[in-house]
């Protein structure tokens, strides 16, 4: 397991109220990654050197816009409710969700999908239960 501090921030100036837990499983590995509150998680993968991307969509993406569906991620643990119009959209008919449209608020567990060309496949056992899915 690593442990990397996905922020610009000296860690002597982030109190520990402030930042959360990332738990991030990639080929059947855990790197945890510690980010500011507030922190976009494509960004903080990013810095963390772990692409949310496949193969072909690391070269070809939206660059975070939330127009491409190609940052997608899985949820274990703390899946927040979708905010912005593509990711309620891949919540909703159980779609991985999209990084870039992710605020970490709280600790967080999740899943890489190592075998996706471009946006991963649907799961329904995966589909976001809530109210706020609209
Ligand atoms: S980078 Fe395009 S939707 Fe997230």
């Amino acid at each position: 397991m690593g442990h990397i501090m996905a922020s610009a921030t000296p860690p002597d100036q982030v109190s520990a109220a402030s930042q959360h837990t990332v738990h991030v499983w990639h080929d059947d590995q855990e790197t945890v990654i510690t980010v500011p509150h507030g922190e976009i998680l494509r960004r903080a993968l990013l810095q963390a050197n772990i692409t949310p991307y496949g193969s072909v969509s690391k070269q070809v993406n939206c660059g975070g816009r939330g127009v491409c569906a190609t940052c997608g991620v899985r949820f274990m643990k703390g899946e927040p409710a979708p905010v912005n119009w593509h990711d309620k959209l891949a919540a909703r008919y159980g779609y991985p969700r999209l990084s870039c449209q992710i605020t970490v608020t709280q600790d967080i567990t999740i899943r890489i999908i190592t075998d996706k060309i471009m946006w991963g496949q649907r799961d329904e056992a995966a589909r976001y239960q809530s109210e706020q899915t609209g």
